[in-house]
């Protein structure tokens, strides 16, 4: 079936068996997160709307439950919307936006959310294709009121194109600044190369454009997805998913990339923006499509789509697809962005064990991990040429996932070759997640179910990645290979975010 004979249905418009049949199979899922969100069935993709209001941080995310049904009419794409007091515990509201209007029948696209007064101001992308199949996106405002009511505006706050650029508009991240609102929107221009603009307005009604941010980067991939503008530290921070880069020597691995630009604050009268070079957030092999949002105590908090476009994951067997990573806290130090694994993922832990060990030349240490943890390592290497970590390990060491820190070359190696059931292996199985290392190493690892990020040296590099290891894998061996080390561990196992 062509793509537009699909027929795009609401929600509430899906019986409710149909429903439950996909459910049911993601429930037996093996890799079900303990502590990530996840869908109830079918397709998660970017974390939209992050946001404190009334008293409760709410994520919403881009979802299209069926995707996995045979079905071809289906309800396609909308937002799922979640709250929670700290982050950390999520409670499902349910669906967030619909595709039910004109203006966003082909799936309410991503988008974001400020409070504004009493209200949450949502803005965001329509999708709309005309029955050629032809795009016509609206960046559309909707509002939601302290009982939950998303009520959409009526007429579209931005329609269609810009001259000068193609259909791929969209991802509007809101802001306020001067009694103005700003979005900044993610854009392809007519020469294919990707940008980001600027929309601009008085009552968050009627948007118009204000221009394009003036980079050091006019040819930087085809498209830049889910842009997004904040001021850090008295910095400016551009962050952005750009598609289309090359792989270069350790960098831009994935087929597509997410980073920033830190620089002065951007000028919004002649949209100039300087900046130092384009960094990647992250070196793993799942991470895409950031979103930030500032808390009341004043801390800037970043979510991504742990998994990537087009690449096809076991859990699809049962229905289901995608996952957000742990909120991470932003700062700067010496233009770079430092992210650290939020302080109220702490109230996850249990079972706290503390080790510390001399690791002789070429022995091993072993430790009963099981599948949910967190471990605080610090590594210092006396004259090893080699530390092997194999976490998620069965007890023959066959199938893991291997952290190597290598002082001869000074990196970390993340190596997922044999860490369970394959996948995406033709964007390789390895990844550098750090460079120029010392020899003392401080590394945090939050491992769930099916996934592991590294946090090294207090968040100065950060690799998130999937992996589908089977239930005898519980172990951590550490090698001290060609010479001794000593590590230094606290361990927690971290206790289920929904009961
Ligand atoms: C990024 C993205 C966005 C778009 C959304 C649709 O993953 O392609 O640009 O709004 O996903 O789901």
């Amino acid at each position: 079936m062509k793509k537009s004979n699909i027929k795009y249905r609401k929600y509430h418009e899906i019986p409710e068996e149909i429903i439950q049949q996909a459910e049911e199979k993601t429930k037996n899922s093996p890799y079900l997160q303990s502590f990530h969100i996840e869908p109830n069935s079918g397709y998660l993709n970017d974390p939209n709307g992050f946001s404190y209001y009334n008293g409760k941080y709410h994520m919403f995310y881009q979802w299209s439950p069926l995707r996995y049904l045979k079905e071809p009419e289906r309800w396609y794409q909308g937002w799922y919307h979640l709250e929670s007091k700290d982050m950390v515990h999520w409670i499902s509201v349910g669906v967030g936006l619909e595709p039910d209007t004109k203006f966003d029948s082909h799936g309410p696209y991503s988008g974001s959310a400020m409070v504004d007064e009493d209200k949450l101001l949502i803005f965001y992308t329509g999708n709309t294709r005309d029955n050629k199949g032809i795009r016509t996106p609206y960046q559309m405002i909707a509002i939601m009121d302290k009982n939950g009511k998303i009520q959409k505006s009526r007429i579209p706050g931005f329609t269609g194109l810009i001259d000068g650029y193609t259909d791929h508009f969209r991802d509007p991240k809101i802001w306020k600044e001067n009694n103005t609102y700003y979005a900044v929107v993610g854009i392809q221009r007519e020469n294919k190369t990707g940008a980001s603009v600027i929309l601009k307005s008085k009552d968050a009604v009627e948007w118009e454009l204000a221009g394009e941010i003036r980079t050091d980067y006019p040819e930087f991939g085809y498209m830049w997805e889910c842009p997004d503008y904040f001021k850090l530290q008295g910095q400016g921070v551009l962050l952005f998913s750009p598609q289309g880069l090359k792989a270069q020597g350790a960098q831009y691995q994935n087929i597509y990339q997410s980073g920033y630009l830190v620089g002065e604050t951007l000028d919004l009268e002649n949209l100039t923006f300087n900046h130092e070079s384009f960094q990647e957030l992250d070196s793993g092999f799942d991470f895409y499509a950031t979103q930030t949002m500032d808390t009341n105590d004043g801390r800037r908090i970043l979510s991504a789509w742990m998994g990537m476009p087009e690449i096809e994951y076991p859990t699809e067997a049962f229905g289901y697809c995608g996952c957000l990573t742990i909120p991470r806290e932003l700062s700067l130090k010496n233009n770079e962005l430092l992210q650290t694994p939020i302080k109220e993922l702490q109230k996850l832990r249990c079972g706290h064990r503390k080790t510390q060990e001399k690791i002789e030349k070429d022995k091993v240490f072993k430790y009963e991990t099981g599948s949910v943890f967190e471990i605080d390592l610090t590594i210092e290497i006396e004259n090893a040429k080699s530390i092997q970590l194999s976490l998620r390990s069965d007890e023959k060491m066959k199938k893991k996932t291997v952290v190597f820190v290598n002082p001869v070359d000074k990196d970390i190696i993340l190596d997922r070759s044999n860490s369970g059931k394959p996948f995406g292996t033709e964007y390789g199985t390895t990844r550098k997640i750090a460079q120029n290392i010392s020899n003392k190493i401080r590394m945090r690892i939050f491992v769930d179910k099916s996934s592991i990020e590294v946090f090294v040296n207090d968040g100065e590099n950060v690799a998130s990645s999937r992996i589908f290891p089977g239930e005898d894998q519980k172990y951590l061996f550490v090698e001290s290979i060609g010479g001794t080390s000593t590590i230094k561990m606290d361990y927690w196992k971290l206790r289920k975010q929904r009961e």
